[in-house]
Order: C-alpha cells, then structure tokens, then sequence
C-alpha cells in the first residue's frame, strides 16, 4: 500500500485516547488454545496467518517500518471483542467465516468480507481462569480443524504425508458437514473446544497487523 496513505492514518488512531486503540484494562481481549484429549492437535494454540486460522505454526504479523516506534509487540494471535483481531492499525480487523467454512480474517485497512461468507455469531464467554470462544452461525456448533498440507501441491502433498505427516498443519473451520476443506473430507477433521485464555494487555503489546 502506499506510505502516504499508511502515514495519513497514524494521528487518527493517536488522537482516539478513549477508542480501542488505547490502553485496555481486562477487556475482552483473549488468547485461543484447542482442547481436544487425546488428540494431536491438543492444547495447540490458535494462530493467525495468511487471512485464515490455523492450530500451532506461527502467527504472521507485521509492523511497518513507516510507522514511528512500531515495535513488534506480539507474535500471539489475539483476539477482542468476540469477532475482531485485537490490532493497532486503524480500522481493525474483522473474524468471519467464508463460504468454504474456513474461519478468516479481513486483510488490514480493508473491512471487504467476501459474499457468502458468515459474520456469527461469534461468543467469547470469559471463565475463572479459562472462558470459551465458540461460533454458531449456519447452525454450526463450533470449531473443527482440519489436516491440510503445507504445500499446496497435490505432488507435493502427496510425497509429504508419506515422509513427514508432521509438516502437516491445522487449519481451523467452523464445524459444518458442508464445508470445503483441504483433503476433500470434513471426517478428516477434528471438532475442538476453543478455549479462551483472557488478557489484560496495553496497546504496546498488541500486533499492528495480521497479514
Ligand atoms: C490490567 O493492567 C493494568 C496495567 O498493568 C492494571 O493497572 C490493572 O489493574 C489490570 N486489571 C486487571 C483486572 O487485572
Ligand atoms: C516476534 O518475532 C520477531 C522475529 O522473530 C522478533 O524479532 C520479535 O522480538 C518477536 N516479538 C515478541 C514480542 O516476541
Ligand atoms: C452449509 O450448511 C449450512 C447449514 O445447513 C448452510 O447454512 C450453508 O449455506 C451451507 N453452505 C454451503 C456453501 O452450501
Ligand atoms: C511445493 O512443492 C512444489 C513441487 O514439489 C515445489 O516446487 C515448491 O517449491 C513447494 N513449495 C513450498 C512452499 O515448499
């Protein structure tokens, strides 16, 4: 994107002391961890990268150098508001599920959700020490990840779950009979509990961005 307009944005979310964009104090910001005994995808926390969600791996944030101090406060995905990426950059992030299934998220200074795609509703229910996070449009009760490779390729795909299922990773979907997921099998997925682990966090230890 262009510098100027990135720059042009930068005294708007400095001039909003009250807004979101300002210190937090224990407000709805959590961090996502699946609970699955006996599964492998057991206590993998949630990750957000490349406009979708994934169970371990690494979030992909990004700070950029055109923004004054922009320190690289968080590589967690963390979540506020039941339906939003907890971000620095002006205009938020938005949560949704696209017409596949697959859980995503709006790239940044862009609110476009693509049609057919489900807005929730999305619930962050905080506990005692551990709250729940859960998604029940179209009638779905949850969360489910499924197996998808980390090439592409059906070649590659292929010749990486003969030699090394664990470059395999997980990516995470509503639980829906219908949705399109990667292997072309919804009963190669496993449903989960979200497990929502609430945040008391300033701004300075938030991500600028998901990419
Ligand atoms: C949240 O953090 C702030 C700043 O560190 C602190 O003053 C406040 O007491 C904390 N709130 C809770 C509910 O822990
Ligand atoms: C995030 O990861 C980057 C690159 O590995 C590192 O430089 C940075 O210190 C990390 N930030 C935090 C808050 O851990
Ligand atoms: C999948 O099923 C749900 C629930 O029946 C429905 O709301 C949704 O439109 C379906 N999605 C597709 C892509 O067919
Ligand atoms: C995916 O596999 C193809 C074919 O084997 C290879 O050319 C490509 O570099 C691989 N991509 C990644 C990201 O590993």
């Amino acid at each position: 994107m262009k510098v100027s307009a990135l720059l042009s944005l930068i005294p708007l979310a400095a001039a909003l002391p009250g807004s979101r964009w300002a210190t937090k104090d224990s407000n709805g910001a959590f961090g996502v961890t699946a609970a699955r005994s006996g599964s492998p995808i057991h206590f993998l926390p949630l990750t957000a990268a490349g406009s979708k969600f994934w169970l371990g791996g690494k979030s992909q944030t990004y700070c950029p150098e055109v923004v004054p101090n922009c320190a690289q406060g968080t590589n967690d995905t963390i979540i506020y508001a039941h339906n939003a990426l907890d971000v620095i950059v002006p205009g938020g992030q938005s949560i949704y599920v696209d017409r596949t299934g697959a859980l995503s998220f709006t790239t940044p200074h862009s609110g476009y959700i693509p049609p057919g795609s489900s807005q929730g509703p999305f619930k962050y229910t905080p506990g005692q020490s551990l709250g729940t996070w859960t998604y029940a449009g179209q009638g779905a009760s949850g969360f489910m990840a499924c197996p998808a490779p980390a090439n592409s390729t059906m070649a590659a795909r292929h010749v990486r779950r003969q030699a090394r299922p664990t470059a395999n990773r997980w990516q995470v979907f509503a639980a829906l009979q219908n949705a399109t997921v990667p292997t072309g099998n919804v009963n190669d997925c496993l449903g989960f509990e979200a497990m929502a682990i609430g945040l008391n966090i300033s701004s300075g230890h938030l991500a600028w961005e998901y990419i």
